[in-house]
């Protein structure tokens, strides 16, 4: 098998776990470029995963003008997407692109359309859609087996300052926006499409922190086209040093309590005699998304997370944003 080439757009803080998959599967892909703005953190990722075999580049266009990429791996902050999947997209380079994919719908939805026309795979950031307790119970509710979805809560906590453009709600649409979206996503992916959305936004602990201008605390109410509801809540005003996120299912046959996305017990309520499941697994669920990727790439279908779900992701974060400025709920 010819490794796929492979290259890197934004070579910050969490590219490298991109950057280490790819380069722990070398018979599937070699990294031959990387481009940042800042040319030095280019450099330093092509000087740490290839020796300082790979080409380094400042501009996206230029890297896939002279590349000959097979594979691009976006990891920009929310604010820093341009037309790069437009430009992959027309060269017929496929593409995993970070979460949120863009800071409006219509960015959102522009990318979408340059890949379904070009027909490229695409997968976006939604690694845990990838757990292994999270595709057991998408299972059990697509079999019928878990019976009507009733209830699904789920909670961000963390408590870092994390980057400047994190900070400010301008670049990175918000704390709901860029990480609760996981979570979004998660409802989306398990329950299926929002009705509509309520959602309350404030920064609570965080006000004497020069430019910090995102919410560190929300609380959204979702509620879906068949009738179930969601609720997600997220502080940045949480325990330091722990990054927390868990969530609790009920449907009319089971209970689900999620530890994290790899370990969860369900309880089934309609069936008393039935021995409670746990599931404990170690999986790398990041892993797991590339290789959905790649395999897809080389052998056809769909991605699990195609850019038309990060675009609906993100329509459902916005409608929560917009709930919060117009203190009032949202219909999708
Ligand atoms: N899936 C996950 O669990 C997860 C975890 C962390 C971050 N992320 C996402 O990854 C993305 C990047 O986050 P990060 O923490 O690495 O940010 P970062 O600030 O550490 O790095 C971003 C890099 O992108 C570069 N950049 C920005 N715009 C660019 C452009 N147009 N062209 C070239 N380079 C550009 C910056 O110079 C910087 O080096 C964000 O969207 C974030 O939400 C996802």
């Amino acid at each position: 098998m010819t490794p796929l080439r492979v290259g890197i757009l934004g070579c910050g803080s969490f590219a490298h776990r991109h950057a280490q998959i790819l380069a722990a599967l070398p018979e599937q892909a070699e990294l031959v470029a990387f481009c940042d703005r800042t040319e030095a953190k280019a450099q330093a990722y092509a000087g740490q995963y290839t020796g300082g075999r790979a080409a380094v580049f400042t501009d996206h266009v230029r890297m896939l003008d002279q590349a000959r990429l097979d594979l691009l791996v976006v990891v920009v902050p929310p604010y820093g997407h341009t037309d790069e999947v437009e430009q992959a997209a027309a060269r017929g380079v496929h593409l995993l692109v970070e979460k949120p994919i863009a800071l409006t719908s219509e960015q959102g939805w522009r990318m979408v359309e340059a890949a379904e026309q070009a027909g490229i795979k695409t997968q976006v950031g939604f690694m845990y859609r990838f757990g292994a307790a999270v595709e057991q119970l998408k299972a059990l509710i697509d079999s019928g087996e878990a019976g009507r979805p009733g209830l699904i809560s789920a909670r961000y906590f963390c408590n870092a300052l994390h980057a400047d453009w994190w900070r400010m709600r301008e670049k990175s649409g918000g704390q709901l926006v860029e990480q609760a979206i996981h979570l979004f996503d998660l409802l989306r992916f398990l329950f299926g499409e929002a009705a509509a959305v309520y959602s309350r936004q404030e920064n609570l602990f965080h006000t004497d922190v020069p430019g910090y201008t995102a919410e560190d605390t929300s609380a959204t109410v979702v509620s879906f086209r068949n009738g179930a509801l969601g609720v997600v809540y997220a502080t940045n005003g949480a325990i330091p040093g722990k990054w927390i996120n868990d969530y609790r299912v009920v449907t009319r046959n089971l209970t689900a309590e999620f530890a994290n996305a790899n370990r969860a017990v369900f309880t089934f309520t309609a069936e008393p005699d039935r021995e409670p499941l746990a599931i404990d697994s170690d999986r790398d669920f990041r892993l797991a998304q590339m290789q959905d990727l790649l395999d897809t790439i080389r052998t056809g279908g769909e991605t699990r997370t195609p850019l038309r779900e990060g675009a609906k992701t993100l329509d459902l974060v916005l409608a929560a944003a917009r709930s919060n400025q117009l203190r009032a709920e949202v219909a999708l």
